[in-house]
């Protein structure tokens, strides 16, 4: 079977920013405390009614598309990686099918922050099987969706954002291997309660429910320890020394975690790409953000290794050959 090669990459990202400056307004925080501990700098924010996750992903897409010359008839499957969905269903990908005049079978995949690289390991399989030639992911979140923004301790990390890739089979480049896990016992320490178990009445509106809550602190422990964790073991079942990896593409949810996972790998600061002080945390949509934004930089051939670590939790790590 042949492996999933990407041969396009774009991002979406919407112009509003929220700097810094602008939440030192909102909450009591500064820009020295956010730079310090998260490495973020600013973020963008999708305005406007009615406008979703649809919205980024689209724009993703419609990017992707023209880059690669290619037409939403000729695509044979689209997965769309999110956690903040335009609707409690249907899928968001529908949308985006719609929008890229497509027919092609199409769903939502949730994995909070893995998202993306859960869609890539789907998205290889359903290439090896030989019925699926162009396949495009997308990663997309409007977290200020489910934000609170009177809480400081989460709105600062957040941003929205849209990176898709397009995949097709190659003899020689694409995915190689993915190390995924998955840990239901992290579900209190990191969600958002909208859902069946959690309907809608005016005292979870009251008491904030409704919105993003995390316990910082062990969610950083879990996040160092898994991510790293992941990249050794795709590194050892691949014999990858570190001199061997191009390039690190990690999840962008806080630049400590993705030092700690870097120096875990004995990486160079040089070989680790990072765009979080532009974006933030845009969850299912960092690491395509980090490919849009580094491509210039890679070179046929070279090893990059993925790492995430999500809501769940998820995580995992992918070797991939660009
Ligand atoms: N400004 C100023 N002070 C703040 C802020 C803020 N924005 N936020 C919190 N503080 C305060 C806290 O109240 C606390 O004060 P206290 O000691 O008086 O109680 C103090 O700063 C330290 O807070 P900590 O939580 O210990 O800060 P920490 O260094 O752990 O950083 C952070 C917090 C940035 C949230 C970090 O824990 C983190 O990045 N966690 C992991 C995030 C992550 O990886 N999430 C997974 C992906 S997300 C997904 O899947 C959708």
């Amino acid at each position: 079977p042949k492996n999933a090669a990407i041969t396009a990459v774009a991002g979406w990202v919407p112009e509003d920013k929220l700097t810094n400056q602008d939440l030192e307004k909102l909450v009591d925080t500064s820009d020295e405390w956010i730079t310090s501990r998260t490495g973020i700098k600013e973020r963008r924010i999708l305005k406007g009614d009615n406008k979703g996750t649809s919205t980024l992903a689209i724009n993703a897409v419609q990017a992707l598309l023209e880059k690669a010359n290619t037409k939403g008839e000729e695509i044979d499957l689209l997965i769309c990686a999110t956690s903040t969905p335009d609707m409690g269903f249907i899928s968001t990908a529908n949308i985006v099918c719609e929008a890229i005049n497509s027919n092609a079978m199409s769903f939502d995949i949730s994995a909070a922050c893995s998202g993306f690289i859960y869609a890539l390991e789907m998205a290889s399989n359903f290439i090896k099987s030989g019925n699926y030639k162009k396949v495009v992911v997308v990663g997309a979140d409007k977290m200020s969706s489910v934000m609170d923004y009177s809480d400081r301790n989460t709105c600062i990390l957040f941003g929205d954002g849209a990176g898709a890739v397009l995949l097709e089979p190659s003899e020689e480049y694409g995915l190689m291997d993915a190390v995924l896990h998955s840990d239901g016992s992290g579900k209190d320490l990191l969600n958002v309660k909208r859902g069946s178990a959690y309907p809608l009445s005016l005292q979870h509106l009251a008491e904030n429910e409704h919105f993003f809550h995390q316990d910082g602190k062990s969610v950083f422990k879990h996040a160092v320890t898994n991510m790293a964790s992941a990249a050794a073991s795709i590194m050892e079942r691949n014999q990858l020394e570190a001199e061997d990896i191009a390039y690190l593409i990690p999840h962008q949810a806080n630049l400590r975690i993705i030092d700690a996972t870097a120096k875990r790998m004995k990486l160079d600061k040089d070989r680790v790409c990072i765009n979080i002080e532009k974006y933030g945390n845009t969850t299912g949509a960092t690491i395509p953000l980090v490919l849009w934004d580094f491509e210039k930089k890679f070179k046929k051939g070279d090893n990059l290794v993925f790492a995430a670590f999500g809501g769940g939790f998820t995580w995992g790590s992918l070797y991939l050959k660009w």
